[in-house]
């Protein structure tokens, strides 16, 4: 509720400012204008004066040029005449330059309007989400005996406020805009550029983030490949990879930037992964890792490490099929965020609360599910990505394409991977005392996004993942840089 309001005044101030300015203009104009106006008669004056003048000295001097008698046959009568009219022209003027100035701002007055009709409007579409989440809401948080209650006693909603909580819902497709202070969550995108490290030469190496990707098995190299490279291309400074033995080499040779461990089907495998976890900033679980019974085991030990270590995790893919299964891994842990396309979603769904996902109510879905895991951050990818935190649900409907890849998925939890670490480092005051996992979520969604409009048009159906990486750096620049 908050969040609109501020949000709609935000808007409605931004408008007025507009106004302002817009009169403002108007009058520099008009006071410039009637200056001129001014000056003209006073030159006017001045000539009359001058003539005047030429013609009380006439009898002093008789013999004068022809020019100058032309000048002295001017009467007195005439030039006050001329004076006059030309005052009347100025009048004129001015006044006809004051109705245009009343026209104008009568212009300015009607698209203020307008534009507080459209705010209106805005409103009241809002509402109707709040209320029609709302009404999905209420019936997961309280008994039957408790809605009967409500329907005897109305009041018992002013009452009891935290039974019947409506969500906050912003929608925010996105625009670029000029750089201004962040207010609350109106502008994530300004929260997500407060978070982006400097580029300094003093900092040692490592500091802007290392990541882990837990995936990659004999059948699937891509995916971890792509998070990684993508977490690189972001800004971090090291990415590893924990992939089986088969795959190493293979991910290895798609590039050299990138450190890989055979050791995701490893006996030990969570020790060894265990003795890398002090020296990451961020995990990443679940491209390419197949869903085999030991490598899943293998995937929740690691989970469970990096847990106690309080490490920021970011589930994707077979990640989310291990979760399905045992949701309990990370019920309740915070510090994760979940990436599931609706599919994924579906499954989680169904299996934290035992009923089929509600299609005509996504926002309600996302913010149930993500309470029903104690209030982990869930981003559902779709055409518009919906993300939330038990409390909040952003939509982030940056334009993409139509066109969407198999690889798309892992560019955002790699580039998610980066950004969650630097949210956390940013501290409350840059992101505004908001949710850290919410920004760094929202600014991964609008990356993925803006990657994918850039290699379409670039690429249109051929595009691949591939593509959408070589965007990464220009996207980036472009949304968070200018
Ligand atoms: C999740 O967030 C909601 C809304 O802020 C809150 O009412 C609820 O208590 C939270 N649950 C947990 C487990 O933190």
């Amino acid at each position: 509720m908050q969040g609109c309001h501020t949000e709609a005044i935000l808007t409605w101030k931004l408008a007025h400012l507009h106004f302002q300015v817009l009169v403002v203009t108007v009058c520099a104009t008009l006071i410039i204008l009637i200056c001129l106006c001014t000056t003209r008669s006073e030159g006017l004056y001045t000539q009359c004066y001058k003539n005047l003048h030429s013609k009380t000295s006439q009898p002093q001097v008789p013999h004068l040029t022809k020019s100058k008698k032309h000048h002295c046959t001017l009467t007195l009568d005439k030039m006050m005449e001329c004076f006059l009219q030309q005052s009347v022209d100025a009048e004129e003027k001015f006044y006809k330059y004051k109705e245009q100035r009343l026209h104008i701002e009568e212009k300015c007055r009607e698209a203020e309007h307008t534009r507080e009709m459209q705010m209106l409007q805005m409103l009241g579409q809002m509402l109707n989400g709040l209320s029609s989440t709302s009404q999905m809401t209420a019936p997961s948080h309280s008994s039957p005996s408790h809605k009967a209650n409500l329907r005897n006693h109305p009041d018992s909603l002013h009452l009891n406020p935290s039974t019947f909580s409506p969500p906050i819902v912003l929608e925010r497709p996105f625009s670029l805009r000029p750089t201004r202070p962040a207010k609350d969550m109106d502008n994530i995108f300004q929260l997500v550029r407060n978070v982006i490290p400097p580029l300094t030469s003093k900092k040692h190496k490592g500091q802007d983030g290392k990541i882990g990707i837990i995936g990659g098995c004999k059948e699937y190299t891509g995916a971890p490949y792509f998070a990684a490279i993508t977490a690189l291309k972001v800004g971090a400074d090291l990415s590893h990879v924990f992939c089986t033995k088969d795959a190493a080499t293979v991910i290895k040779s798609y590039s050299p930037e990138l450190i890989v461990h055979p050791v995701l089907d490893h006996p030990n495998a969570v020790s060894e992964v265990d003795k890398w976890l002090p020296r990451l900033h961020t995990l990443v679980i679940g491209p390419g890792m197949g869903r085999e019974d030991a490598i899943l085991d293998n995937a929740k030990g690691i989970i469970e490490k990096a847990k106690s270590k309080g490490l920021p995790i970011v589930i994707d893919a077979d990640g989310l099929w291990l979760i399905a299964q045992q949701p309990a891994i990370i019920q309740g842990y915070q510090r994760a965020v979940l990436t599931p396309n609706f599919m994924e979603f579906s499954r989680l769904y169904e299996a934290l609360l035992s009923e089929p996902v509600e299609t005509s109510d996504q926002h309600g879905s996302v913010l149930r599910l993500s309470q029903a895991m104690g209030n982990i951050t869930i981003i559902q990818k779709g055409e518009r990505d919906l993300i939330s935190d038990g409390d909040k649900v952003l939509v982030c409907s940056h334009e993409g394409s139509s066109r969407r890849c198999g690889g798309q998925g892992d560019l955002l939890a790699g580039s998610l991977g980066v950004l969650l670490h630097w949210a956390l480092l940013a501290g409350h005051e840059k992101i505004n005392a908001q949710n850290p996992f919410l920004v760094a979520a929202f600014g991964a969604c609008s990356l993925t996004r803006q990657c994918n409009h850039q290699a379409f048009q670039k690429c249109g159906r051929s595009m691949t993942t591939s593509d959408m990486i070589s965007e990464v750096g220009t996207a980036f620049n472009k949304l968070f840089e200018t």
